[in-house]
């Protein structure tokens, strides 16, 4: 792959930067192409929810031409996940992920018991994809940060945290230039299968919810068990009464012990 923010994209407003990537994309930018909003006022979350960003949070989308199989979509995610909360970490914020694509954090001596333990949710990722049946032409990774401000709440928004309440402050430009930088060494090992099993293995480490019980909202039904693992190719592995299921879609939340 090539380098990541080649051409950056820089605006002060606009409503999804994913839509203005995903434009880009389809007219055949380069890999790399980075779009990055001061404020975003139709922002898009995972399962057709909003995200808004305001000024001093982040809010950009890289396009990507990776060489993956849209299979293997979802190694996208993981990868950014995890670079997300490896800059996170350079900046001196210590962040987990919650399965499949949140940022969360957990401030020290916090007191709220939420469904979501002492953890809350600072970030996610939204991945959009550009291609034909079995090949990516372009995908497009969202990210989003809560650094100063939280989205506007709505009803179909779960309850979202900033650093700033949290007690935590992060230098916006520094945690840009490490996102970019992590994004930019951990993004290729999706392409290669024995460079994603290393990166799947450290995204696990960094995961919330293993050893954790779970339940799991699948929509029509709830699945409820511990959390043993998160299988190479992206479900989480839940043990209930000696059966295993694997969730590939859903929203997780913890149970309170
Ligand atoms: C989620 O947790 O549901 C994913 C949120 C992703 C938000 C980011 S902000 C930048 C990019 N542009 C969008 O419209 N969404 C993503």
């Amino acid at each position: 792959m090539l380098q990541i923010g080649q051409r950056v994209v820089f605006l002060e407003s606009c409503e999804s930067t994913n839509d203005v990537a995903m434009e880009l994309a389809r007219a055949g930018c380069e890999h790399g192409t980075i779009v990055i909003a001061n404020a975003q006022t139709r922002g898009k979350g995972r399962l057709g929810r909003r995200w808004e960003s305001y000024e001093g949070n982040v809010a950009l989308s890289i396009v990507v031409r990776p060489n993956l199989d849209i299979k293997l979509s979802q190694r996208l995610v993981v990868a950014s996940a995890y670079a997300a909360v490896l800059a996170l970490k350079q900046t001196g914020i210590c962040a987990s992920i919650k399965w499949p694509n949140d940022i969360f954090v957990q401030p020290e001596g916090s007191k709220f018991i939420a469904k979501f333990g002492n953890f809350r949710k600072i970030g996610g990722i939204l991945l959009e994809l550009v291609g034909t049946q079995d090949k990516i032409d372009a995908a497009v990774i969202g990210i989003g940060i809560n650094l100063v401000a939280p989205p506007q709440k709505t009803e179909d928004i779960p309850q979202m945290y900033f650093l700033d309440e949290l007690g935590v402050t992060a230098d916006k430009e520094v945690f840009v230039d490490f996102l970019l930088e992590a994004l930019e060494s951990i993004l290729p090992l999706v392409e290669n299968d024995s460079d994603y099993t290393k990166l799947h293995h450290d995204y696990i480490s960094s995961s919330m919810l293993i050893g954790k019980e779970v339940t799991v909202d699948l929509g029509d039904r709830a699945v409820r068990g511990i959390v043993e693992d998160i299988s190479l190719d992206g479900a989480l592995g839940i043990q209930h009464e000696g059966k295993r299921e694997l969730v590939y879609f859903g929203d997780v939340y913890l149970c309170k012990n």
